[in-house]
């Protein structure tokens, strides 16, 4: 008997031609059944309604992050400018901007919009893995007795408070819901507007992770690997090197343990915090991670920063690519306002605590003991931060 997951890994041509009981002949329709299969290198959603009430949602959020923000923050400027205040650059502390702007009809729709249909979204993804829970935790074990690659779960790994709030409102968060990883991953490719099938985002990430100085990769990290889309995408740009994925949600890195094995891509799996982890020291030739730093408090943060040189061999680089690595914070009104509606509105706890860190970044980094160079990111003049472990 062919499990569903096999049938993901078999061409459908292959799987027509072993399955002729699935013939729709046999059941009277004039065309062949075929199993859901994949959608890039991800399976599809387990039901065609789901599919269609997910890009319903996605292209409405679309439209929200684009044409809706565009004209809140043409409102928010005017708002301003009548005022008699600069509108892109004032000194005004973010609860002076949100009671300015918090009572104006238009951003009250942008965040409603926004939190309304992140909740709607997140419950029918959730709904319908939870329906068939039994058979997605069966092919997550199974999958933990393959490889390539490894696993490693500790089940007395205590999770502290900070890392247990359901992020931008996700049921659960990272780790109190045994399908986090699946909930996760279908639910960003609503947010990034139907572009996280094919792990686009990080594939591009991956390309931009520099090589340290002397070129030599035998072991890469990336930190809070979530659903390991990341990870997998350096396995891809550094073939030789092992790369090694940590998280502290288990049931993510479950997920991304299976994906890795359907995909028949070596990487390895660590259940840890990014600023405990246990990795030797001078372990590793690159340290990165990705959309993390907006997702912790400030001091775990500047903890990452230090175990991030500790682990890493000189020479080594650490590159962390969040939204201020290469870009300070927007001190606009509508930036203001955008950063608490999202710390407030969509869950993101550490938001806020991330836009204080950010300006004393690099002295953290130098305190760390890094050299600090803004490296080129190829796209136009922006630059992102890296630090180099002096040789
Ligand atoms: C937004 S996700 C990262 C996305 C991922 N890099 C990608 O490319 O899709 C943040 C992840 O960091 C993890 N995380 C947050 N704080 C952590 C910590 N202190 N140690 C380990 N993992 C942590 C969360 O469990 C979550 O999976």
């Amino acid at each position: 008997m062919l499990d569903r997951r096999t049938l993901l890994n078999t061409s459908v041509a292959a799987i027509a031609s072993t399955l002729p009981a699935l013939k729709a002949e046999a059941k009277g329709l004039d065309f062949d059944l075929e199993p859901r299969g994949t959608t890039g290198v991800f399976e599809r959603l387990p039901r065609l309604d789901l599919e269609s009430e997910l890009g319903f949602y996605t292209s409405y959020r679309t439209w929200i992050r684009q044409d809706v923000f565009r004209s809140a923050a043409r409102r928010a400027n005017a708002i301003f400018r009548e005022m008699g205040i600069n509108p892109r650059e004032n000194d005004l502390p973010i609860r002076e901007v949100v009671k300015i702007l918090e009572s104006d009809p238009l951003m009250g729709y942008t965040v409603h919009a926004r939190e309304t249909t992140q909740q709607i979204m997140w419950a029918a993804i959730q709904d319908a893995y939870h329906a068939d829970g039994e058979m997605y935790l069966e092919e997550l074990e199974r999958a933990e007795r393959k490889g390539p690659g490894s696993l490693q779960l500790r089940a007395d790994l205590h999770i502290p408070k900070f890392a247990s709030y359901e992020i931008h409102l996700q049921p659960g968060g990272y780790v109190g819901d045994p399908f986090a990883g699946y909930i996760y991953y279908h639910g960003l490719n609503v947010e990034f507007g139907n572009g996280n099938y094919r792990d686009e985002l990080q594939t591009g990430r991956a390309d931009a992770v520099p090589l340290p100085p002397d070129g030599k990769v035998k072991r890469v990290l990336e930190q809070g690997c979530s659903a390991g889309q990341l990870t997998l995408a350096l396995k891809k740009k550094f073939p030789d090197a092992e790369v090694w994925g940590n998280d502290i949600g288990a049931p993510m890195l479950r997920f991304a343990h299976m994906r890795s094995v359907d995909l028949g891509i070596e990487t390895h799996y660590m259940h840890e915090l990014c600023e405990e982890s246990n990795f030797p020291d001078n372990h590793f030739d690159i340290v990165t991670n990705f959309l993390l730093y907006h997702e912790i408090p400030e001091q775990v943060g500047r903890d990452i920063i230090h175990e991030s040189f500790r682990t890493l061999r000189p020479g080594g680089i650490w590159y962390p690519m969040d939204i201020y690595t290469s870009n300070p914070p927007p001190q606009s009104a509508y930036g203001k306002f955008s950063s608490w509606f999202d710390h407030r509105w969509n869950s993101e706890v550490w938001w806020l605590d991330y836009r204080k860190l950010a300006p004393d970044f690099e002295n953290e980094m130098k305190r760390a003991g890094f050299e600090v160079v803004h490296h080129p990111t190829g796209q136009g003049s922006r630059t992102n931060i890296m630090g180099i472990k002096p040789a």
